[in-house]
């Protein structure tokens, strides 16, 4: 095994690093909120799911264990996070979701799981958000249009999810389907994607303790424009793995095709792994924005980093593979 600095890593500098002592401060502030509203210590569920109901109603969760799941890189800021973003059923301008996503009803809703697994079942949302304990995860997402963030989630682990419905031995890969609701959602009208939306995991890929189903970020649920009230979001590949709000789950034996297959199978493979050796056709790989950095467009590009800098903990699933081929 090689050392991690010639695998690539690139250490942040002390000025994208969040002071531990503000950090430390804001989650404690973030406790105190959820707690002062309760009135009952740290977060009793059954009154967080009447908190979780409201808009920027509070959402923390307990610091996250598994490993890689918390960066010391600086954050975006939640502006920054909120306002550009990509969910083409709601426009493809990347301001268009938090102007129009207001539409979206994110109660009540439920996700139905089904297909190779032992117990299928529709789960309604106040279940998913008792399923298991809330962690908070800061991870890096790189969009394959060359621009990052790094955004604190809170959810928990897609394979807490998987244990529970039991995968038959056909189980080989897991199929995200999104809400596709005219009424709800202003872009459906355009045919830039075949709706719904679609996207896919390999098992073991979803069940890898990294990928996250988040209910939250900022301390907060999430908000519309980014994928309320559930998404994936899978941080060693592009953003476009990581679907937003999410209504089915699907175990299949053969392998999805996803919404950007459909569109452009060319430009968008199954795998779509953060790769800063594989272009696309249309933009390099090779480096990346940091959205919210000094200097805006013209700020200086950081490079990218293989599998978004997850590689310790990601790499073996790809063992053998010719990541150039399965892109
Ligand atoms: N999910 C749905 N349903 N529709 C979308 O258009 N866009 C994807 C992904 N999930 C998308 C989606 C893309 S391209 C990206 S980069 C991320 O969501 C963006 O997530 P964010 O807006 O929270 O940063």
């Amino acid at each position: 095994m090689s050392h991690p600095s010639e695998r690539g890593f690139v250490h942040p500098t002390p000025s994208e690093i969040t002071p531990r002592a503000a950090y430390d401060g804001r989650r404690r502030w973030l406790q105190q909120v959820a707690a002062g509203a309760l009135g009952a210590g740290l977060a009793g569920w059954a009154a967080r799911d009447a908190l979780a109901q409201a808009k920027g109603a509070p959402l923390v969760g307990a610091k996250s264990a598994v490993a890689g799941a918390v960066t010391m890189e600086k954050p975006t800021s939640r502006n920054d996070a909120t306002t550009y973003n990509n969910y083409y059923e709601f426009g493809t301008d990347k301001s268009d979701p938090a102007r129009t996503a207001h539409t979206l009803k994110p109660r009540p809703w439920t996700v139905a799981v089904e297909g190779e697994v032992k117990k299928p079942k529709v789960f309604d949302l106040d279940e998913l958000l008792k399923l298991a304990p809330m962690e908070e995860r800061i991870y890096r997402l790189r969009c394959v249009e060359g621009w990052s963030m790094v955004i604190p989630w809170v959810g928990w682990s897609m394979a807490e999810l998987i244990r529970r419905v039991e995968p038959t031995g056909n189980a080989k890969f897991v199929e995200f389907v999104t809400l596709a609701d005219r009424a709800q959602m202003p872009g459906l009208r355009s045919s830039v994607l075949d709706w719904p939306y679609v996207e896919g995991l390999r098992l073991d890929e979803a069940m890898h303790p990294l990928t996250l189903l988040a209910f939250g970020m900022y301390g907060e649920v999430l908000p519309n424009q980014n994928g309320a009230p559930v998404r994936l979001v899978v941080p060693w590949k592009y953003g476009f793995k990581s679907g937003k709000s999410i209504v089915k789950i699907r175990f299949v034996d053969k392998q999805p095709n996803t919404a950007w297959m459909k569109a452009a199978s060319s430009e968008y493979g199954f795998y779509s792994n953060v790769n800063p050796k594989v272009d696309h056709p249309r933009w390099s790989q090779a480096t990346e924005r940091r959205i919210g950095e000094e200097g805006g467009l013209f700020a200086k590009k950081r490079p990218t980093l293989m599998f978004n800098g997850y590689e310790p903990q990601v790499g073996q699933l790809y063992a053998g593979m010719d990541l150039a081929k399965q892109f």
